[in-house]
């Protein structure tokens, strides 16, 4: 059996990766070895077969035996310890929930129900690097990728409505404690059926303007009752990180644009924080490259893969289906709200929503690693 280093098990993303692989049965098939960066020489977790004890996660000698190595320790671990691992002559997978290599020459984004083709066309290459993407780029990959497939894609935009856990998990902490701290301030008034909504509505505004730097550490301001329009860095030309991804990952993940034969696609659009948990939204602008019937565009979004699921475009389907609450702690991804707008008959809405901890990162992990194993 093969030796699987795990970094990062006991993280948010890692946590729900230990658990996927527990539900799929995953251990069944590996030896593996967990190692930490707080606690080496402590117990493993009850997974562990014969390497029941930590190992440190910067012993690079105890990392180079394993034949393969999950990290979900996050981009500076990988930053700093990545190199040395391959300075060391270690030949082994890398498989990795952190953007650090996505876009390096040498490493593949995987989303196998989506790139499958690229994956085994890098594993034939020797590519030992495998990435998990963005998670707002899988989860709109996973809906509308049947689009992408049929080449029916002209361009696209990108509206979002990315949950507080894309921050990670003191960001959750944070808006679940703004919500109770707001919610306490207006409780007498609430409480009372009499009370105006206006003078409400003051006490909501005026507890969010008066929240401390320590009740907004995370997100720099209230994302309780309030959204946030940036995510990510400020590259400098009007553009967020997190929305340069959109195309630049999209594509790649497509095997399209730079180091590809296939021209890129655009795919740009502005991305918002709200105060939603576990699941990004987003809401789509697609031009076709051709008019397509309306019961044609469902079958190919709905046929894509297993996990997509088709939601009429009805106020109560959109309402029931096409939610964060319907979706969190699921594998579906509903596609809803297709359309075609005013703009003329190339021109379809979206709508898409996707647990971001699931398909948006632990899941096209654990995927791969099967791949590696069959
Ligand atoms: N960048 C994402 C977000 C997280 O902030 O929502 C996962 O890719």
């Amino acid at each position: 059996m093969k030796l699987v280093g795990l970094v990062g098990w006991r993280g948010m993303v890692g946590s729900v990766l230990m658990q996927r692989m527990q539900e799929e049965g995953d251990f069944a098939h590996i030896e593996p070895v967990f190692f930490t960066t707080s606690n080496p020489g402590g117990d493993a977790p009850k997974m562990a077969k014969n390497e029941t004890k930590l190992k440190s996660a910067t012993d690079i000698t105890e990392l180079s035996k394993c034949e393969i190595i999950i990290s979900c320790q996050g981009g500076d671990y990988t930053t700093e310890v990545f190199p040395q691992l391959r300075a060391a002559g270690w030949n082994g997978y890398w498989i990795d929930a952190a953007s650090t290599l996505r876009m390096t020459d040498d490493a593949v984004i995987v989303l196998d129900p989506v790139n499958l083709h690229v994956i085994k066309d890098a594993l034939g290459k020797g590519v030992k690097n495998y990435i998990g993407g963005n998670c707002t780029v899988s989860c709109m990959l996973m809906g509308l990728g049947g689009l992408f497939q049929h080449n029916l894609v002209d361009w696209m935009t990108s509206m979002t409505y990315q949950a507080a856990s894309g921050g990670g998990a003191q960001h959750m902490r944070e808006l679940l404690t703004q919500f109770g701290t707001i919610n306490a301030a207006v409780k007498p008034l609430l409480d009372n059926p009499a009370s105006a909504i206006l003078e409400i509505d003051r006490g909501v505004l005026a507890t969010q303007h008066g929240m401390s730097a320590d009740e907004t550490k995370q997100f720099g301001v209230p994302l309780a009752g309030n959204l946030i329009p940036w995510i990510d860095k400020d590259l400098g030309n009007g553009q967020s990180k997190e929305e340069w991804k959109g195309g630049a990952e999209t594509n790649k993940i497509l095997g399209r644009g730079d180091g590809f034969a296939a021209a890129p696609i655009p795919v740009d659009g502005l991305c918002v924080r709200i105060g939603a948990m576990r699941c990004h939204s987003q809401a789509l602008t697609i031009k076709l490259t051709k008019d397509v019937p309306m019961d044609e565009i469902e079958d190919i979004i709905a046929s894509n893969n297993q996990w997509v699921k088709y939601v009429p475009n009805t106020r109560e389907a959109s309402m029931h289906d096409l939610t964060p609450a319907a979706v969190t702690g699921s594998l579906t991804i509903p596609v809803g709200r297709v359309r075609k707008l005013s703009m003329g008959p190339e021109y379809i809405s979206a709508f898409t929503v996707g647990d971001q901890l699931l398909w948006g990162a632990a899941e096209p992990l654990r995927r791969m690693l099967r791949i590696l194993l069959d």
